[in-house]
């Protein structure tokens, strides 16, 4: 009796168990059933929501410099330019339209080859910024084109410091051709105005004089002048291992230019100045990576002038080569220089 009441039991106990497990089963099902609609609405509207996010930055806050994404449209001055005004009135002091800029740290101890320099680039119509490393402004105002020139003086400081701080792209987005040139250069063999006719027409975006003979420091056969030629893009010559040939993309061989005398144009400027280091005292390393900058085509974009030349003075300075207590620094950039050639030639 006590078996069959407990089997009884049992069975109904069972029954129940059943019973309630059907119930916890469909319970489960409704749930899962509506966490699906939940999850499925959930990603909808943050699906929804990114598409409007999108939609809403392409009509507002197309091509909006960072920063000025809350300022109605009228009012956004998005680049800049060097041109010099007038404190009263508006008219420009330039004389005539200046598309292209001149910028050289100079120190006064150069002042016979800067004069030379900065001559030509005025008759050629060029804005020209002057970046005095030795602090030395007012020594300059003999000169009578001084106050055509914009002055900055920071001490000790590169031209590659002062282009980095003052040539941002945005700001000297006016102009078409940007030249970095060192102070010890000699121009009796330069016009500017040839030199722009020249690498538009060979639509060389970076671009260098050839280095004329008697130059010191001619640190690549590249940029040496080849007196036949008009331009030459690269050189046929064997380095270590490496052999120069019509198909060579990049140095030393092709696809660069030294950093003593080199030539922008507006959009590889806007690519070059970002690969600029902060502490950049000779420019060794980022030469062979402007490459990067020719609009993809290093060895057709990239050349150096024959036709218009410079000679290479090499006066131990900040603005053209390197004093002596900056070879330390030198030394320390080297090393990244060897890394980079490993990088590019091999
Ligand atoms: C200067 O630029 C303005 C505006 O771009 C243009 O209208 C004018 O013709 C230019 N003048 C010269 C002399 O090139
Ligand atoms: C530079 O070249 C241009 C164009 O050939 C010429 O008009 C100008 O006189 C030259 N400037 C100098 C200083 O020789
Ligand atoms: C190079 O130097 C030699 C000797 O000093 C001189 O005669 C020649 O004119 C110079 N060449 C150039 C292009 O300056």
């Amino acid at each position: 009796m006590t078996l069959i009441l407990h089997m009884a039991c049992t069975f109904s106990t069972s029954q129940r168990y059943k019973q309630s497990e059907r119930i916890l089963y469909s319970l489960w099902r409704v749930l899962a059933g509506l966490a699906w609609v939940f999850a499925a609405l959930f990603i909808g509207n943050a699906l929804l929501v990114t598409d409007y996010k999108d939609i809403h930055r392409q009509i507002h806050n197309e091509e909006r410099p960072h920063g000025s994404e809350t300022l109605p449209k009228g009012i956004v001055t998005a680049t800049s330019d060097l041109e010099m005004r007038a404190l009263w009135g508006n008219h420009k002091m330039n004389p005539e339209n200046q598309t292209n800029l001149l910028g050289m740290a100079v120190g006064i101890k150069q002042k016979e080859s800067v004069d030379k320099i900065v001559r030509k680039f005025l008759s050629s119509g060029f804005v020209i910024m002057l970046f005095h490393y030795d602090g030395n402004v007012d020594a300059w105002k003999d000169f009578e084109w001084s106050d055509r020139c914009i002055h900055v003086s920071a001490v000790s400081q590169t031209k590659w410091w002062f282009a980095k701080r003052f040539l941002h792209p945005d700001i000297v987005s006016e102009y078409e051709y940007i030249f970095l040139w060192d102070e010890d250069l000699g121009v009796e063999h330069f016009n500017a105005t040839r030199y722009l006719s020249i690498i538009k027409e060979e639509g060389l975006h970076i671009s260098q004089p050839a280095l004329g003979p008697n130059s010191t420091d001619v640190h690549h056969a590249l940029t040496r002048r080849k007196p036949r030629d008009r331009v030459h893009r690269r050189v046929y010559q064997k380095f270590g291992g490496t052999k120069c040939t019509e198909d060579s993309t990049g140095p030393p061989c092709a696809g660069f230019v030294e950093m003593m005398a080199p030539v922008f144009s507006k959009a590889s400027w806007r690519c070059a100045w970002h690969m600029i280091p902060n502490d950049l005292v000779h420019g060794w390393g980022v030469d062979f990576r402007l490459g990067y900058c020719a609009q993809g085509k290093p060895t057709e974009n990239v050349g150096v002038v024959d036709s218009e030349y410079v000679v290479h003075n090499s006066v131990p300075s900040l603005g053209g080569g390197f004093t002596s207590d900056k070879v330390s620094q030198l030394s320390v950039l080297e090393p990244s220089c060897k890394q980079y050639q490993r990088e590019v030639i091999c």
